[in-house]
């Protein structure tokens, strides 16, 4: 595995595998990885590409009380887990080669950002568009994995690619859950014992209300208060419980079609996200 830490580095890398005719996957990270990176690394490399992983933890999508100081790093480890899942190429660059300057050009989300996590963290996806479409123009790459945890994330960067005419195909991926359902997440390293506990009352609602719907209980309504029910009986402080059309992220009041049921939630002071998909009478 090659590390590259200049962007230089990164576009010569790309540019010599499209010169031997390989095609580029490429997988965004903020680091600290765990099974759910190297899941989009393993898939990236099972579709036959060249992989490179970004590990850059990207100041622009913190907010000025958000936990960009404290959010965990550990490069020798990631170098290790992103080498045995068959990493070509580890991008790390330091914070000056992206932004040797506080940038005077970047990217705004529209109305995909007002809503959700975008309404409890103002800024957080122009941040995240930013660094990933940089990220686009260095590598070029034909795929680009992201995981479904992220849905709105992921949504947005769909949006993107679209509307900018980025020639990259977005793929997203599902979550990966801890043996208790948790989906995995960097920041759940924050999580005391106990507050971990109370963590696993998210998917688990999440999980009872895909199967009432399953069922039959298609309300949005209903659902969404029982997911929040299970959370404030859990001691976790709800951000929002939506459910929302797949495409446009929009409130719907019944399940008719592909719908995602995402929520929000503080335990102490870590902010939890996760999302299942609805599929009214269905089993997935
Ligand atoms: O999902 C993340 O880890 C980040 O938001 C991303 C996509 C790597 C951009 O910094």
């Amino acid at each position: 595995m090659i590390r590259a830490e200049t962007i230089d580095e990164a576009r010569s890398w790309a540019a010599g595998h499209r010169r031997a005719e390989r095609t580029i996957g490429l997988v965004p990270t903020m680091g600290y990885l765990h099974e759910g990176h190297l899941s989009l690394a393993r898939r990236a490399k099972s579709a036959g590409h060249a992989v490179a992983m970004s590990i850059f933890v990207n100041p622009l999508q913190f907010g000025p009380r958000e936990d960009y100081d404290r959010y965990p790093r550990d490069l020798s480890r990631d170098e290790g887990l992103a080498e045995r899942v068959g990493v070509d190429l580890l991008f790390v660059p330091p914070v000056e080669e992206m932004y040797p300057r506080p940038p005077r050009v970047t990217l705004k989300v529209g109305s995909l950002a007002d809503r959700w996590c975008g309404a409890s963290r103002p800024g957080h996806f122009d941040g995240v568009v930013t660094v990933v479409s940089k990220l686009f123009h260095i590598f070029r790459p034909d795929e680009a994995f992201f995981g479904e945890k992220d849905y709105q994330q992921l949504r947005i960067i769909e949006a993107m690619v679209r509307d900018l005419n980025f020639s990259t195909r977005v793929v997203g991926c599902p979550t990966v859950r801890e043996e208790d359902g948790l989906a995995m997440s960097s920041r759940n390293r924050y999580l005391t014992p106990e507050q971990r506990r109370r963590a696993a009352a998210l998917p688990g609602a999440l999980a009872e209300a895909r199967r009432l719907c399953r069922e039959g209980h298609t309300r949005a309504d209903e659902l969404a208060e029982v997911v929040r029910r299970a959370l404030s009986n859990a001691g976790c402080s709800v951000d929002y419980v939506a459910v929302v059309r797949e495409d446009d992220l929009e409130p719907v009041e019944k399940v008719t079609g592909p719908c995602r049921l995402m929520a929000a939630a503080v335990v102490g002071e870590t902010r939890l996200i996760d999302n299942v998909a609805l599929v009214p009478g269905r089993g997935d």
